[in-house]
């Protein structure tokens, strides 16, 4: 299959492609570190990547940022960080994407934990991933010709956790969340939140 991976230079993308490049063609973006670029933030920038690349059998986005904090320091902007970029940015890599998907391709975004289990500062993150989970459910109803949509919910990543001085035996390795894509990716599911854990 021909995929395009979204924040390929990532923690977690850059691991999809090491377990989908040996048997898929896949074209790698991020927002400024790859070979190609997007700003999954920009209508205008997403047009112009699918223009560029033309017809794919699939998208993978594990791009997206959202805001933590405490919610009584949270600003406007913050939620609205969350809620332009890795909400919409999603959704609008589907709404401006779906005409460059062949038949029966698909796409996989990506949410995470916290959109069922909380923590102190997630309230922008959760509202976020939850809001992706739903959009998938639903827009799974009206994807024409053969195409699925799926998100991905992603555990807290070991190497995430270690950067963060968090506790990493409470996380995911890297790995294991890339299988999760890649099942999605090979497999038949569609509307569904697949958790990476
Ligand atoms: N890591 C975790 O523990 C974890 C757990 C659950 C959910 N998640 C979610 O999974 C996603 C990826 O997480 P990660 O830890 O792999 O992130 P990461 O290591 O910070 O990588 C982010 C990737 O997204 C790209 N990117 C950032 N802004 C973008 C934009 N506006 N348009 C296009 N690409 C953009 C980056 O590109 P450049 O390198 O070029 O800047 C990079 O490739 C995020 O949405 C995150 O919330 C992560």
């Amino acid at each position: 299959m021909k995929v395009i991976v979204i924040g390929a230079t990532g923690t977690i993308g850059s691991a999809i492609v090491r377990a989908i490049g040996h048997r898929h063609e896949v074209i790698p973006f991020s927002h400024s570190k790859s070979v190609n670029n997007v700003d999954i933030a920009d209508t205008a920038s997403i047009s112009e990547m699918f223009e560029a690349i033309g017809p794919v059998d699939s998208v993978i986005s594990a791009a997206g940022l959202a805001k933590f904090g405490p919610m009584t320091l949270l600003t406007d902007a913050d939620f609205a960080l969350g809620l332009n970029n890795k909400l919409m940015g999603q959704v609008n890599l589907v709404r401006f994407g779906m005409d460059h998907i062949r038949d029966n391709g698909s796409f996989t975004l990506t949410s995470g934990i916290l959109s069922r289990k909380p923590m102190n500062g997630s309230t922008a993150i959760s509202l976020v991933n939850s809001a992706i989970e739903g959009f998938v459910r639903a827009a799974a109803l009206e994807m024409p010709r053969g195409i699925r949509i799926n998100v991905v919910s992603p555990n807290w990543v070991v190497d995430t956790l270690e950067a963060f001085n968090m506790d990493p035996s409470i996380g995911t390795p890297v790995e294991v969340v890339a299988r999760a894509y890649v099942k999605v990716l090979e497999g038949t599911m569609n509307g569904e939140v697949f958790d990476a854990i």
